[in-house]
């Protein structure tokens, strides 16, 4: 194959506090794939919150490309694992063109759902709530369960297995878009406006009875309202604290609840989603039967451009996306 022009992303200044676009840089890199290389066109990137706390603690280089999850369309290779025109996922997004042994990639063989959804629903945003929620979290039917960032990638699939549980659903957010889009769309039962209301008092409204389990993605006041209203022998999966990503050393508020852990026999217990490939074939042969049934939703914030990446990761930390955000790198 001919040299390819591949933009990218690199990161070129460690943040403090909030990125700002002078953070990133976008790059041009002239690429010659070897023969026996796999080319891999990425089409769109996962923007992710963990990605901040890369920033600072070293894991993204400065002056390097950064990494990130994508789905691609094979363009060249020898490989008849990955046949020109196929697709697959990797962890080289943050650039147009990644170039692969092989080692690196995972076929995917959508079955009619769109492309996007294997960086979701069905990929790894997907299996973080299902794992976390059944297993990390083993939510029980009927429970009460407590769903912060839940109108995100995420919490909004958290929210909807709860609702297939038969749980009583209450998600905290910070619009009133999104109250609306998690009562009226995904159908939870009580929904509120961090950003504007008590969290403690909303939860005394939301769940009387108290909570069986708090699926904690935000760390700090959210916790600390959460953990004060726990119920005997309930359960915190602790799946992220976004609220604590831009703090220097990703440090969180301080919890002042936490002796309710004791009378009450609480579990906080921190997952990772590798955690739960054991489980994948289940995992996806649920998702796919629920979203058939109309009651697993999804929303998309797609951003377009390779060079809008920064402003995706800007934005998702300020809470611009509802669902998952995305970046479209070509046409599909
Ligand atoms: N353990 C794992 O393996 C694993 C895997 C994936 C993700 N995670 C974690 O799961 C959580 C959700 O990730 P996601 O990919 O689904 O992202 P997401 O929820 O789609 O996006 C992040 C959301 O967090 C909310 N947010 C931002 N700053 C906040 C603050 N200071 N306080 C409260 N909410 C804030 C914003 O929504 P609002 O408008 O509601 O503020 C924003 O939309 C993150 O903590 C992430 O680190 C963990």
């Amino acid at each position: 194959m001919s040299n390819l022009t591949s933009r990218e992303i690199h990161l070129v200044a460690r943040p403090d506090g909030l990125p700002a676009a002078a953070d990133f840089k976008l790059v041009e890199q002239q690429l010659a794939p070897a023969k026996d290389d796999i080319v891999v066109r990425n089409l769109y990137m996962s923007v992710d919150p963990a990605m901040r706390p890369a920033l600072s603690n070293g894991q993204m280089k400065l002056d390097a490309v950064m990494t990130g999850g994508a789905v691609g369309v094979v363009t060249q290779s020898a490989n008849t694992d990955y046949a020109e025109g196929s697709y697959v996922i990797h962890r080289s997004g943050f650039r147009e063109y990644h170039i692969s042994d092989g080692s690196d990639l995972r076929l995917i063989e959508p079955r009619g759902e769109p492309l996007t959804t294997h960086l979701h629903v069905l990929g790894g945003t997907g299996l973080t709530a299902y794992g976390g929620l059944l297993v990390t979290g083993a939510l029980q039917e009927g429970e009460n369960l407590f769903v912060s960032a839940a109108a995100g990638a995420v919490g909004s699939v958290v929210c909807q297995i709860g609702k297939i549980k038969n749980c009583r659903v209450a998600g905290s957010c910070g619009s009133q878009e999104k109250v609306d889009h998690l009562l009226n769309d995904l159908g939870i039962d009580y929904a509120f406006n961090y950003k504007t209301q008590s969290i403690a008092k909303e939860l005394h409204i939301g769940l009387p009875d108290g909570i069986d389990v708090y699926f904690e993605n935000v760390g700090g006041a959210h916790l600390d309202a959460a953990c004060g209203q726990m119920r005997p022998l309930g359960r915190i999966p602790v799946c992220g604290m976004i609220s604590a990503y831009n703090n220097k050393g990703a440090r969180s508020e301080g919890v002042t609840t936490l002796s309710n852990m004791i009378y009450n026999r609480v579990t906080m217990r921190g997952f990772v989603v590798y955690e739960f490939e054991n489980i994948r074939e289940q995992f996806l042969y649920d998702m796919r039967t629920w979203m058939a049934e109309g009651r697993m939703k999804y929303s998309e914030t797609i951003k377009s451009g390779i060079e809008a990446a920064p402003e995706a990761l800007i934005g998702l930390l300020q809470g611009e996306n509802t669902g998952k955000m995305l970046v479209q790198l070509a046409d599909a």
